[in-house]
This record gives C-alpha cells, sequence and structure tokens, in this order.
C-alpha cells in the first residue's frame, strides 16, 4: 500500500478525499461540482460533470486539478470539443509544450495527432514511457481528445510511479535516491528509430531535430504534491549518470519490469469525445496496438512543467 499517503470517502453524491503529505500541507477536499470515481487502486478516476466546450468555472476547474494531482491521470467521457477549445482548455493547465516530432493538425500546429489509419500497423506510443522525458523542463502534463477509436481496442495503459517508488525496497529507494540518470530523444525519434522500420514515417518526421538530452533524478520530488516518484522510462531513459550502456541496462530493466506491473496500473477504454489529462511526472503510460483494420485519431496537446528536483537533497535539479 501507499504509505498513509490517502483515504477516501465515497458518498452517494461526493468524494471526500483527505491528503496527508509527509512534510507537506494537509489538504480536505471536498468535490461539489464534480463527481470522481476512481479507476484503479493505485491511479486513474473518471470525473464527471464536466463540460470542456462549455467551459469550466473556477471552482470546477480547481477540483478537476485536485482530481488530477490526487489521481495522476483522470478521464472525462463524452465531450465534443474543437480544436481552439483544446488549446484554451489546455492553456488552463499551464504554457503549451509544443511537440517537435508528431505530425501536427495542419490548421493547429500545436496540437499533436497520435494517428493511426487502418491500412497501417504500427502506432504511435506502444511502448511505457512519459512525454518529452528528453526535455531538460518536461512536460508536466499531456490532454489527449478522442476523435476517432476502434470499435474495440487501443485502450491506453497507465502506471503509477509513486507506487512503483513505494513498493522498491529501502535498500533500492537509498540507491537511487543518489542517482540520475539521462534521457534523449536521439534514439526515439532520429531517423534509424523510424525510417524503413514499421510504418510510422509521415506521422513522425523533424528526425534532424531529435538531438535533445537531458539528466533527470531517478527519483523525484513530485513538483505538486512533494511526494517521491520513480522517474526513468522504457522509451527515453538512456543510462545512469556515470555508468556506462552497460552497466545501466540491468537495473533500469528491473526498474521497468517492476515499475509497470499490472497492481500499479489502470487500463483505459476509450469512446469517441473522452479526454485524459495525465501527469507526467507521477505516471507513465503506454497505447496498446490490438485493432489493425481500424482509425484511431487522437489529439494531444503537451503542458509545459519545470526542472525536476530530487527527492534526496544529496542531489540538485537538472
Ligand atoms: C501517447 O503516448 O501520448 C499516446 C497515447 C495514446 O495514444 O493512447
Amino acid at each position: 500500500m501507499v504509505s498513509a499517503f490517502m483515504v477516501t470517502f465515497s458518498t452517494k453524491c461526493n468524494l471526500i478525499i483527505i491528503c496527508t503529505i509527509p512534510g507537506l500541507i494537509t489538504m480536505a477536499t471536498q468535490y461539489k461540482t464534480i463527481t470522481v470515481t476512481p479507476l484503479g487502486h493505485f491511479v486513474g478516476a473518471e470525473v464527471s460533470g464536466v463540460d470542456i466546450a462549455e467551459g469550466l468555472s473556477e471552482q470546477q476547474f480547481l477540483e478537476v486539478r485536485q482530481a488530477f494531482v490526487t489521481h495522476g491521470v483522470i478521464f472525462i467521457r463524452n465531450q465534443n470539443i474543437t480544436p481552439d477549445q483544446h488549446i484554451s482548455f489546455s492553456e488552463r493547465w499551464g504554457e503549451i509544450s509544443v511537440n517537435r516530432f508528431f505530425q501536427a493538425v495542419e490548421s493547429h500546429p500545436v496540437i499533436a495527432e497520435v494517428r493511426k489509419e487502418a491500412h497501417q500497423t504500427s502506432n504511435i506510443g506502444s511502448s511505457w514511457h512519459t512525454d518529452h522525458s528528453y526535455d531538460q523542463l518536461p512536460a508536466m502534463g499531456s490532454i489527449l481528445y478522442a476523435r476517432t477509436v476502434p470499435k474495440l481496442g487501443g485502450d491506453t495503459l497507465f502506471s503509477s510511479m509513486y507506487a512503483a517508488y513505494e513498493h522498491l525496497s529501502d535498500g533500492m529507494k537509498n540507491t537511487l535516491h543518489r542517482m540520475r540518470a539521462e534521457h534523449s530523444s536521439r534514439h526515439a525519434f532520429s531517423e534509424a528509430a523510424y525510417v524503413g522500420v514499421g510504418d510510422v514515417e509521415g506521422r513522425l518526421s523533424n528526425a534532424a531535430e531529435a538531438t535533445q538530452d537531458a539528466v533527470h533524478p531517478v527519483i523525484i520530488k513530485h513538483p505538486l504534491s512533494g511526494k517521491p516518484a520513480l522517474y526513468v522510462n522504457g522509451e527515453f531513459t538512456v543510462k545512469f549518470e556515470g555508468w556506462s550502456k552497460e552497466e545501466s541496462q540491468p537495473l533500469l530493466d528491473y526498474l521497468y519490469s517492476h515499475a509497470y506491473k499490472k497492481e500499479f496500473t489502470c487500463r483505459f477504454k476509450w469512446t469517441q469525445g473522452s479526454v485524459a489529462i495525465w501527469d507526467n511526472r507521477a505516471t507513465q503510460h503506454c497505447a496498446l496496438n490490438d485493432y489493425d483494420g481500424e482509425q484511431r485519431l487522437m489529439h494531444r496537446i503537451t503542458i509545459s512543467g519545470e526542472c525536476l528536483e530530487p527527492s534526496s537533497s544529496e542531489l540538485k535539479c537538472g
């Protein structure tokens, strides 16, 4: 179980959440304008009572944000939003961080397309990752809107990096607290990664711009909750700082097999018009590719983040 972080009481109409974060404030939140239904034990909740096209009141937005902080990823179904409404809603969360590699929506270049056509076989985002960890200031969150979904399949899995951290042994935690890891866009978005490999060419581009590298603590202090979270991912982490790749890989492999344990995950079954808002520092995700012969089209906006502080005072940010 994840320490004494969260106690949840469910009443017929409201969800009352009491969060006790060691070293931080004690918050008690009662949702008055939305309904929040947890989807997994450690991560994910469905939120209802919100119409993004109509706009959220200040109170509603605060409650939605609280649900996001508490659950790591939230899902809002049955939305009907234009690209402009997607952008305005995203701007309430922070500045938009434009993705440099995904094909953009032609009329709205800040929106990235996550697209797979019926004749294509490869999908985007099929291995576990967190968005933009190759950036020095990695993305805070992402807001994904489902425009076309297959009749069956194309679900997305999310895993809690708080749960992953909590369930490591004290010995492993102590070791990782002193470590940093290198992340890169080079191997993921350079020509070698996808030209002639599968069929994502055309959906991914700007290979020459895949030059971002960044170093982040392996255990971060989450900027919103203050809790420790594991911050290495299978897609973009290259190695531990000061270690060779050969030395790093066995420990990284262990951490991935641990972090993506089913117990720490939830699975979201999309319907057209669903919106997911996830925290890239508290969760990782992967998109299942089990719907050949059907189209799936999602619009994604990524929200800028900040330098990630280590959870241990022995390390510095960056
Ligand atoms: C992504 O990795 O950002 C896309 C996830 C999805 O398509 O479900």
